[in-house]
């Protein structure tokens, strides 16, 4: 039976962690202040953006809140983005993702300033993660690093399978675990043999989105499975990518949905804006 690997436990060490740097922070005058913006009322976005607001609350980062409505539009948006750049007391900007479709999310990603870009989205900052260079690195796949280490898991030299190559989990989790010394592996649609491939991992990160896709027959026994899927079974409940059920018996640790890799991406979320706000200070 896998040993669990409690993400909720991990992420609140870390918020703690940082409400102490925070509170050091204030004490030298220095404010940490994140502002996100939602355009339109996409239902799972106002529930991340909400998770996102009460964690800034928690850890002592002022938050502001742009809600925007659907009609906005793209040079409304980059005007704002671009506000956001120059005031100074901002440390961070996140544009909830997805935005309506008359907005190219690119060219709004774009416009955010590297240097505020607590997303790691920017194409500056996977740039500087593929090239081994300082730069915000998305919240998502740097959450699983930290999982791994907190639980004393070891990186360096293993095999690691990936399965999914999406820009936002999938490529920087495999320059991540490459960074770590991992021998990595990237997945995808067009794999031919996936099981076999999975088959191989000590450690294997699932980010598909398709609900309970990977079963007993695709782990290797003792390997540690990594669920970043958010997804509904037959049933509308709650589930990721792997079948829990049948996967723990196998696997040497296990991430659970909820409670596995969700709230490690708000965590690095409020590490990114700390960090920024200190490099501001550089
Ligand atoms: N939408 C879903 N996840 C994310 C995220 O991590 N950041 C942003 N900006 N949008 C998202």
């Amino acid at each position: 039976m896998a040993e669990l690997i409690d993400g909720k436990r991990i992420s609140q060490e870390i918020k703690d962690e940082l409400k102490e740097k925070v509170a050091e922070l204030k004490g030298q005058g220095i404010s940490v202040c994140l502002a996100v913006i939602q355009v339109g009322d996409n239902p799972a976005s106002t529930v991340y953006v909400g998770n996102k607001k009460k964690a800034c609350a928690y850890v002592g980062i002022e938050s502001l809140a742009y809600e925007l409505p659907e009609e906005t539009t793209e040079e409304e948006l980059l005007a704002l983005v671009q506000e956001l750049n120059g005031k100074k007391e901002v440390n961070g900007i996140l544009v909830q993702l997805p935005l309506p479709k008359h907005i190219d999310e690119d060219k709004v990603i774009k416009t955010i300033n590297p240097a505020k870009d607590v997303d790691g989205f920017h194409p500056q900052s996977v740039g500087a993660l593929s090239i081994g260079q300082r730069g915000f690195v998305s919240c998502t796949p740097a959450g699983i690093i930290q999982l791994l280490k907190r639980s004393g898991i070891e990186i360096d030299g293993r095999e690691c399978v990936i399965i999914g190559r999406s820009n936002i989990v999938g490529k920087p989790m495999a320059l991540l675990l490459l960074r770590e010394n991992g021998t990595v592996t990237i997945c995808h649609s067009h794999t031919k043999d996936l099981k076999e491939v999975a088959r191989r991992a000590d450690i294997l990160v699932v980010a598909i989105g398709r609900a309970k896709f990977v079963d007993a027959d695709y782990i290797k026994e003792g390997a540690v499975v990594i669920d970043v899927g958010m997804d509904r079974d037959e049933n509308g409940k709650l589930c990721g990518d792997v079948d829990f059920e049948a996967v723990k018996e196998k696997a040497g640790a296990i991430t659970p949905v909820p409670g596995g890799v969700g709230p490690m991406t708000i965590a690095m979320l409020m590490h990114n804006c700390v960090e920024s706000a200190l490099m501001s200070q550089e």
